[in-house]
């Protein structure tokens, strides 16, 4: 058990990263999402009654911001949706008293920020649990909805093999961290400057993941039941490096000739917004092998999971 889960049995139950998780911790959340989707018509529990979700967004969202908002509002609870901008925090009250104060309103606390030490500051002082709703560094939140949508295609994720094609970006260092902990086996190509970053995957090997990083696509994706990739250019990167990325990424976009290369019967998902044309085609992510709407439906399921986990 790690230190943040030993911190967590006395204090708010914070979802920050994977690797906070013990494996079967997570395969418990994972297996309770699949639940919460099985019985959405008819549900049987309403955890959050009562409760209420502060979400704050200093970064655009669509599916975390919905998926969290109707999540909570059908588990019984309420939610309260904040940008930055028009918050005090956006001119400079400190993190550690707006966590303060927002513990004695509501029972938890989502942010989406593009400094993940923000986030680190606010879960270290709010007495309610903080959820992360990406940072720069990880987006734990969507690789739960990722494995259930293969979970719900290709059965059992654990011993099969997911290749990810493109940025080692934040959805990707969430993604080795869930290598290690469902154990699945994990390639990576990613071109040069645009590699997950080394202690992500320094802690990944530390925990004994088969996690490997290339550089060729057609070596991440041969035998592959997933194809994975993402935009070229994250919320938290400049848009002057779009262009050179657009260069740099060009031999990294997902096509039907690389998706012919994975295992017969392989998937494809995108944790979207997707760029067709640029990390994809939409011949793929419009194509037979897409999963990317489950995949994006099941952020619901998941966001139930994590926050029942966290605040039920
Ligand atoms: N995939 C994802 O997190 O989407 P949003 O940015 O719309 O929340
Ligand atoms: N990597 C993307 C994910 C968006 C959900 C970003 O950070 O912008």
């Amino acid at each position: 058990m790690s230190a943040v889960l030993s911190l967590q049995d006395s204090g708010p139950r914070h979802f920050l990263d994977l690797k906070d998780f013990s494996a079967a911790q997570l395969r418990a959340m994972l297996d309770d999402a699949a639940a919460f989707k099985r019985s959405r018509a008819n549900p049987t529990r309403k955890p959050l009654a009562g409760k209420t979700l502060a979400m704050i967004f200093e970064k655009p969202s669509t599916r975390t911001r919905v998926s969290f908002e109707v999540a909570a509002k059908e588990l019984g609870g309420d939610t309260v949706v904040l940008s930055s901008k028009d918050m005090q925090i956006g001119r400079g009250e400190t993190i550690p008293d707006t966590a303060n104060v927002l513990s004695r309103f509501v029972h938890g606390i989502l942010l989406r920020t593009d400094r993940a030490a923000k986030m680190h500051d606010l879960a270290a002082h709010a007495s309610v649990p903080v959820i992360n709703g990406l940072t720069e560094l990880s987006h734990p939140c969507q690789i739960l909805a990722d494995l259930l949508t293969f979970e719900e295609h290709k059965g059992p994720v654990a011993g099969q093999s997911i290749a990810w094609v493109g940025d080692g970006n934040n959805v990707a260092a969430s993604f080795i961290e869930a290598a290690a902990r469902f154990n699945f086996k994990l390639r990576l190509a990613c071109p040069e400057g645009y590699q997950p970053r080394p202690e992500v995957l320094a802690w990944a090997q530390a925990e004994g993941a088969d996690v490997a990083l290339g550089q060729d696509p057609a070596w991440a994706v041969e035998n592959a039941a997933c194809v994975v990739t993402d935009t070229w250019l994250s919320m938290s990167d400049s848009e002057d490096e779009a262009a050179a990325r657009a260069k740099i990424f060009a031999p990294y976009q997902v096509t039907n000739a690389l998706m012919g290369k994975a295992a017969p019967g392989a998937i494809f998902q995108h944790c979207l917004p997707a760029h067709r044309g640029e990390e994809v085609t939409a011949e793929v992510i419009d194509g037979p092998t897409s999963v990317v709407f489950d995949e994006a439906e099941n952020r619901l399921h998941a966001q139930k999971a994590i926050l029942t986990w966290a605040m039920g």
